[in-house]
């Protein structure tokens, strides 16, 4: 081959491996779902790779072979023998397509029976997922009724632990996808799904909806922690604690401002009299690495664009623009950043 013709070859294919890693690739898995995806995967693109070569050669041979016209003399002019050995290729290629299909109808088959094992875990952790327009409300469902917390667009995971995902929507229809650990699980309004997954190794991994379901779509992510026993376990416990107090003054005017105005319709700060439902639940938002589901990182820049004008950063976006005074903003800037 040409060096040229390398070149137009092996850049996409390099492009195309390079792509493979990463905290958001189905070819980089985490997981043992991920990996039996990955498998398969894999030995899809090599048969159907191979295939491909070999139907080019052979299209290739028949162009350079040319084939005879009417008005050639009768002896180039195929005979009843090659006739015959055609008629054998075929059938062998018949036969050939048929077992290549069966092997991967049965592998497929299979993965899907291995991944589906691990439904019968008898003691997942089970997260409740809830898919809303344009977030994710996420609820870990652990020990008594009054354990139960609630946070947004941050999944933290115990590596080696079997998860069980209780998957709703309220209105419309998302699909819940973490590439480096499983395939996608729709979220259908009025029949609640599951998606069950194992996570192996620690690492911090991207989550998306794969469905489009309106004006943000793409802007549904959530971020993936996937972290040792005892570090999820300090997460759950700090998770579970109300809000902390305001320690400064400005904090205290912040939380006023929080709570007076039209902010407690929709947020619930846990420890104060903030219950809304509609929003993300705010009392640990500034633990949280990135707001407005994964849109932009968790700055005091970001947090005022997002209060005073969050169509300019998510155009479509349920929360209504807020207009504060500088004052009040700076306060609320300085409560909302203080509940880690
Ligand atoms: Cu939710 Cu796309």
């Amino acid at each position: 081959m040409s060096r040229r013709g390398l070149l137009v070859a092996g850049a996409p294919t390099a492009f195309a491996l390079a792509g493979c890693e990463g905290r958001q690739s189905a070819l980089d898995p985490a997981g043992v779902q991920a990996e039996r995806i990955a498998d398969l995967w894999w030995l899809y693109v090599g048969v159907t790779g191979v295939i491909y070569v070999l139907v080019m050669l052979v299209i290739l041979g028949a162009a350079a072979r040319g084939r005879p016209g009417t008005f050639d003399p009768p002896e180039t002019r195929p005979s009843a023998r090659s006739e015959r050995r055609r008629g054998l290729v075929v059938g062998a290629a018949v036969a050939v397509s048929a077992v290549v299909l069966l092997v991967l109808t049965v592998s497929e088959f299979l993965t899907g029976r291995a991944m589906a094992a691990m439904n019968r875990d008898p003691d997942p952790l089970t997260v409740r997922v809830t898919g809303r327009q344009w977030w994710w409300e996420v609820e870990y469902r652990e020990g008594d009724p009054s354990q139960y917390l609630t946070t947004a667009n941050e999944i933290h995971l115990p590596v080696g632990r079997v998860v069980q995902f209780e998957l709703q929507s309220p209105d419309v229809i998302h699909s819940f996808w973490i590439p480096n650990l499983n395939g996608k699980t729709d979220l259908i309004p009025g029949r609640p799904t599951r998606a069950t997954l194992r996570a192996d190794r620690e690492g911090t991994y991207w989550g998306r909806c794969a469905e489009f379901c309106g004006h943000q779509h793409a802007n549904m992510r959530f971020v993936v922690v996937v972290e040792s026993e005892d570090e999820f376990d300090a997460w759950l416990d700090a998770q579970r604690k109300p809000a902390a107090e305001p320690a400064t003054e400005a904090e205290k005017r912040g939380r006023d401002v929080f709570l007076g105005t039209t902010c407690v319709m929709c947020h619930a700060i846990q420890g104060t009299g903030a219950r809304g439902r509609i929003g993300p639940d705010l009392t640990h938002v500034a633990s949280r690495p990135r707001i407005a589901a994964g849109t932009v990182p968790t700055t005091r820049g970001h947090l005022a664009g997002w209060v005073t004008d969050p169509h300019g950063i998510k155009p479509g976006v349920r929360m209504p623009a807020n207009p504060l005074s500088p004052e009040e903003l700076r306060s609320l800037l300085d409560y909302l950043e203080s509940l880690k």
